[in-house]
């Protein structure tokens, strides 16, 4: 690495490089040594990490953040031409679906193809976004003859808020349009991560997918159970805790609660467009998944006029201990509350949103709560016996429970 180093400065360049998956990337590679360039658009978050700050929580960043921009080795950029001056250009920009759940497969061939103008024969492009199947064989015909590089796939499976732990200890798959471009993949993985799965570009396009709908999916099992329990008037978390008791089998059966965030409900429908809409258990998570709130709601309204309560919501990251409310599903509920009348207040340990209450304030002022989502801090919350909770969780203590029959 580094050779050539007049023409290129950089070892590495991130696009998307200040985004969740790139800029824990990022500081990982730059604290191998590697000179690394965080290229993006967004000024806001250049700013913030040029002065040391993480625009986002990422558990363990900081020091590794400051020590990489005192070492003089990580560099943020908003200039696209920059691309030219790397020898690895590794893609980290998000890969959404659209209102109608299909991915938007152009507009990311677009963005490469402008990228490409940049690139040349001597660089590798390292794909880490989540991308539709057959993505990587698109960027090669894209690519005018001048500018053909290496294409390697490298799937980013980190869960967020651990990435800096992770990348150092989970296995990275690597594929690559090319023998070349896959054994400078995983020369350069090599360098943070302890184990690397070689596999075909196919597989490694499968290898994600399906690791985010199969999680998507056993979520939408335990929530599925919780609904049936709940309406039989039992407690889905005894009946867990007696199931996985002593018997391994029943172990990786999740808790209930909001399965949410940007990823899992996006990839499950990127894995049903790829197979013709026929993803019957995908499509099935999802019902379930998205269903869980409207559940909440029309379990409460059997039992109040919404339009006369005050509803508390504690938690409005997707998930727990971040401050990350990209397709949060307490939004959702909080929505679906209102609809029905109810004055809704919201919560947060980490979100920063100033229509937010504390949840001192939050549980002195509501008769309902509902927890969103199990942020550590919800553990020492003791809910007065008066108010009725909904906790999916099972993380606060005392309040009155809901259950159908309850
Ligand atoms: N967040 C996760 O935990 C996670 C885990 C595994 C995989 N992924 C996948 O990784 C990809 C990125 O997800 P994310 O959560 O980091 O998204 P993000 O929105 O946090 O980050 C994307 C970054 O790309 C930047 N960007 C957008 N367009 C750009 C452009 N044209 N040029 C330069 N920068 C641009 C954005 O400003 C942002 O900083 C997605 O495909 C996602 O599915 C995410």
């Amino acid at each position: 690495m580094g050779d050539n180093k007049r023409d290129k400065p950089y070892d590495v360049l991130i696009v998307g490089g200040l985004g969740h998956v790139g800029l824990p990337l990022g500081i990982v590679l730059a604290d191998t040594g590697l000179n690394v360039c965080l290229l993006d658009i967004d000024e806001e978050k250049a700013r913030s990490v040029r002065e040391g700050k993480m625009p986002f929580i990422e558990y363990d960043a900081g020091p590794i953040l400051e020590k990489a921009l005192e070492g003089g080795n990580l560099h943020v950029s908003l200039d696209i031409k920059d691309a030219s001056k790397a020898r690895y250009v590794i893609i980290a920009i998000g890969t959404p679906v659209d209102e109608y759940l299909n991915p938007k497969t152009r507009q990311f061939i677009d963005f490469f193809k402008n990228l490409s103008e940049h690139l040349d024969k001597s660089q590798t492009v390292i794909v880490r976004s989540t991308v539709y199947p057959h993505t990587c064989r698109q960027m090669m015909k894209a690519l005018d003859k001048k500018r053909e590089c290496g294409i390697a796939y490298c799937p980013e499976r980190i869960v967020q808020g651990y990435a800096i732990r992770e990348l150092r200890t989970l296995p990275q798959i690597v594929a690559g349009m090319t023998k070349e471009a896959e054994d400078a993949a995983a020369e350069l993985f090599g360098r943070v991560s302890p184990k690397i799965i070689r596999t075909s570009m196919g597989e490694a396009e499968l290898v994600k997918l399906y690791s985010n709908a199969w999680r998507y999916i056993q979520f939408a099992v335990a929530n599925q159970f919780y609904m049936m329990a709940s309406n039989f008037g039992v407690d889905y978390d005894r009946v867990r805790k007696a199931m996985r008791e002593e018997y391994e089998r029943a172990l990786t059966l999740p808790g209930a609660g909001f399965a949410a965030g940007p990823c899992l409900l996006k990839d499950t429908m990127q894995l049903s467009a790829f197979n013709s809409n026929n993803f019957l258990l995908g499509h099935a998570a999802m019902m379930v998944n998205e269903g869980l709130p409207n559940y909440i709601v029309e379990t409460l309204r059997k039992r109040h006029r919404l339009s006369e309560n005050k509803v508390g919501i504690l938690g409005m990251a997707f998930k727990a201990d971040i401050d990350d409310i990209r397709d949060s599903l307490s939004y959702k509920l909080g929505k679906i509350l209102r609809f029905h009348g109810a004055d809704v207040y919201y919560s947060d340990e980490y979100v920063e949103d100033p229509t937010f209450v504390s949840k001192e304030e939050l549980i002195g002022k509501c008769d309902i709560i509902i927890v969103g989502v199990p942020h550590s801090a919800y553990k020492d919350v003791v809910i007065p016996e008066d108010v009725e909770v909904v906790d999916t969780w099972n993380v606060v203590s005392g309040g009155r429970r809901t259950s159908l029959e309850g």
